[in-house]
């Protein structure tokens, strides 16, 4: 034996502090009849801290009264009594008995070990704010010099010897208060003698959280987490969220027992994970995934290519659409009548059904819940703006009952979550809810409150959850009510911020007067503004790369998407209103044309404000490093799109721009679109003739790019041309 262990042992039979492996002194009771999510997290901390636990009751139906409602309690009594009876253990074994589903541990046993012998008492009880279940019963209670004066029966502690003579007093049934047995014996002077009890008035052993909120604080400290009751200067290490403190508890079992710490972070989100490496195709879970249309929403185009592309395969994924918006009627069709084929199954409820959103909730959901083989049950809402192609595969493999992914609104606090609820059930905030969305704090985390976009498993929809409305609750918004009933049914929401998914979009100010209306949200919605519509390698140009010279002091770069160039085409088609090509322009305010083209200026669609706020969001930055020293202002004299057809106006004769510079975006493809075409400069003889779409040429105005547009010979051509000045 090394001396190491020999060392360890020594100090171990001496009853030193350092929990090392069980505790042969100390056995930890608990009655359970289902195992929740909450009797889980209860049994990892007593396992965190090596307690020896023995479950009453498991698989037994509970009849002690029901979670709403407290009273009752009996059927613990009666458990504990027959337990004890028939075990054989030494008498001055102690007992700790304490509730499951509402209970974590801040510490191990020999920290209680060590306190309850200095109670020098048979039995200790766990204090109360509170009085309960018989108020009347205050003046009976003896006063006491600090702390709480009332019994809680939700914790206790002693020697077996004594807890079984206590126990056999019971002889009431399985709905009787358990709290009120013990109380009654506790106020009768003799007895309470004669068991030698005591009650934790300082929280030194148990916290009760009820009436106590405002008592504790999480203390962070040398990587360790412990609840701190400030009144008593106690560290408790029995905490239950008793009553309507379940949130509360939720929130400190984020933390408690290290779950997660500054100087580690998550400790715990590893752990029972679902792994979905290497599964072949058809052996992916089967998924129903729902989507909510309920209001005019931008980018819904977005939506549907975020799905086509999701990393994870078709054929496992049934699709329920619910879409409310008229407006949105032809693209949903579209998309269902393009793509609806290679998923396993396609519903869609459509606006002129008239079915309300709490109403379509449940039809969704009970669509899964019905479906035996229907594994995961995803609920997304329009206005979630998803960008992550590996969420379903990261919600999964953290394998909770229900996950929701962290979104909120760029730049903002907004979110899909509450992390606190207020005493009228409504929205609060927890000290940590800026960092989570802020990432300062990385995790998954019990939360009160989710929405817009959630995980649920399939058999948790068909056990807790098994009841059909759970978007209905007396006058709740459908979302609050689906919360509450799942909190109520003792199911945990959490929520992971452990990568980034998406964002929320605002609503506001989407205006459906245009053909292509998601054009007009780079105020409202930039980051998806810039998602749709800006060429993806456009930040290689910020750096340098990609950006061609094909001619002296001419710049050539990506500048926008597929989508920017065919909407932007279509959006001017649709208005139609070409000017004539003459020189005779009343849009001008000379009224006079030098060098007239047939073209549709911004203004005319109600592009401009939209347009200067382009230009200096991703051209300026691309000024700034191609012409150093000169910082525009982005000011335009003319922004427009051109329309170059040979039957119509083929070509643009040599002429100077009247700008400082000049850019100009080529919305379609040579080859495909049109033949011909290009830009000539001709002080330097030379020219770019096979313009790419999306590729946008910047070159100086005034002074020294001469140029001409070479003529189209088929088809037609389409630039956007802006002159800049200053
Ligand atoms: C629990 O026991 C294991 C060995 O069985 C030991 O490694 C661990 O440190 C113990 N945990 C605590 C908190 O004492
Ligand atoms: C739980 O208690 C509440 C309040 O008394 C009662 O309305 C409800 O019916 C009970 N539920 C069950 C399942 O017993
Ligand atoms: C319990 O018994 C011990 C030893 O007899 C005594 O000192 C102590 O006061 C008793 N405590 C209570 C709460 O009766
Ligand atoms: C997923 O979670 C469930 C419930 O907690 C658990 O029974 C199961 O073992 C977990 N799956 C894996 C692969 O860990
Ligand atoms: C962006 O650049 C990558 C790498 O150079 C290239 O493969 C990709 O096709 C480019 N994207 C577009 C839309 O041109
Ligand atoms: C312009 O360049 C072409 C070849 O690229 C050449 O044939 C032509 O002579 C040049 N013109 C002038 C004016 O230099």
């Amino acid at each position: 034996m090394s001396r190491l262990i020999f060392l360890c042992l020594l100090l171990c039979s001496c009853g030193g502090e350092k929990d090392t492996g069980r505790h042969p002194d100390l056995l930890l009771l608990t009655v359970a009849t289902k195992e929740t999510e909450g009797f889980q997290r209860f049994q990892r901390s007593a396992q965190v801290f090596n307690y020896t636990v023995k479950v009453l009751g498991l698989g037994d139906r509970w009849c002690g009264g029901n979670q709403t409602q407290a009273a009752g309690g009996g059927q613990k009594v009666r458990l504990l009594k027959m337990a004890l009876q028939q075990f054989t253990e030494r008498d001055d074994l102690i007992i700790l008995f304490t509730e499951s589903y509402d209970v974590i541990f801040a510490s191990g046993p020999a920290e209680i070990l060590k306190k309850f012998k200095q109670a020098k008492s048979q039995v200790v009880f766990s204090a109360e704010t509170l009085i309960y279940p018989d108020r009347r019963l205050d003046s009976k209670y003896p006063p006491v010099q600090e702390g709480k004066r009332y019994l809680g029966s939700g914790g206790f502690i002693g020697y077996l010897s004594g807890i079984r003579k206590l126990v056999d007093e019971w002889d009431g049934s399985d709905h009787e208060s358990d709290q009120l047995f013990y109380t009654k014996i506790f106020l009768d002077p003799a007895k309470k003698e004669k068991f030698n009890i005591s009650i934790d008035h300082r929280c030194r052993i148990f916290q009760n959280l009820y009436g106590a909120l405002d008592e504790v604080v999480l203390k962070f400290e040398s990587g360790k987490v412990r609840l701190r009751n400030m009144v008593y200067d106690t560290l408790p290490v029995v905490i239950h969220g008793n009553g309507p403190t379940k949130v509360q508890l939720n929130y400190l079992g984020n933390y408690i027992p290290d779950s997660w710490t500054f100087e580690m972070g998550c400790t715990v989100c590893e752990e029972n994970r679902r792994s979905l490496a290497g599964l072949v195709e058809d052996s992916f879970p089967s998924l129903l995934i729902s989507i909510f249309l309920r209001q005019l929403t931008p980018f819904v185009s977005q939506l549907f290519q975020w799905l086509q592309n999701l990393h994870y395969p078709k054929k496992r994924i049934q699709l329920f659409i619910h879409n409310r918006e008229l407006y949105h009627q032809s693209l949903v069709e579209n998309f269902v009548k393009e793509y609806g084929s290679t998923y396993a199954r396609t519903k869609v409820v459509g606006a002129r059904e008239k079915v309300g959103t709490a109403a379509a909730r449940n039809m969704g959901m009970d669509m899964c819940r019905q479906d035996s083989d229907c594994e995961y049950y995803f609920s997304l809402d329009a206005e979630i703006s998803l960008n992550n192609l590996d969420t379903l595969k990261i919600l999964m493999e953290q394998n909770k009952s229900i996950i929701a992914p962290m979104v909120s609104h760029p730049g903002k606090m907004w979110s899909n979550f509450w992390s606190a609820l207020g005493v009228d059930g409504f929205y609060a905030r927890s000290e940590d809810y800026v960092d989570i969305v802020q990432w300062q704090r990385i995790g998954v985390w019990n939360v009160p409150y989710v929405s817009g976009v959630y995980l649920v498993k399939g058999s948790t929809l068909r056990s807790e959850l098994n009841r059909r409305d759970l978007y209905h609750s007396s006058k709740m918004d459908p979302d609050m009510a689906f919360c509450y009933n799942v909190r109520k049914e003792g199911v945990f929401m959490f929520l992971t911020n452990r990568e980034e998914f998406g964002n929320i979009l605002s609503l506001d100010n989407y205006q459906t007067n245009h053909l292509h209306n998601d054009l007009w949200q780079i105020f409202s919605n930039p980051k998806d503004w810039e998602d749709k519509y800006i060429h993806e390698n456009y930040t290689m140009i910020l750096h340098g790369r990609l950006l061609e010279t094909p001619c002296p002091d001419v710049y050539w770069f990506p500048i926008f998407t597929e989508a920017a160039c065919d909407e932007l085409i279509e959006e001017m088609e649709h208005f139609g209103q070409w000017s004539s090509g003459g020189n005779m322009d009343s849009r001008l305010q000379g009224g006079y044309e030098n060098i007239p083209t047939i073209d549709i200026h911004m203004n005319q669609i109600g592009y401009e404000r939209e347009w200067q706020k382009f230009l200096q969001e991703y051209i300026v930055p691309i000024t700034q490093t191609v012409y150093p020293g000169y910082y525009t202002k982005a000011q335009f004299e003319l922004a427009f799109v051109v329309r170059y057809k040979p039957d119509e106006q083929p070509s643009l004769m040599p002429h100077h721009d009247a700008s400082t510079f000049t850019l100009n975006i080529a919305l379609n493809s040579v080859g495909t679109d049109y033949e011909g075409g290009g830009c000539n400069f001709l002080r330097y003889n030379c020219s770019i003739t096979a313009p790419r779409k999306g590729w946008a040429l910047l070159h100086p105005g005034r002074l020294t790019h001469y140029h001409e547009g070479l003529p189209t010979t088929k088809g037609i051509r389409y630039i956007a041309v802006s002159f800049l000045d200053p």
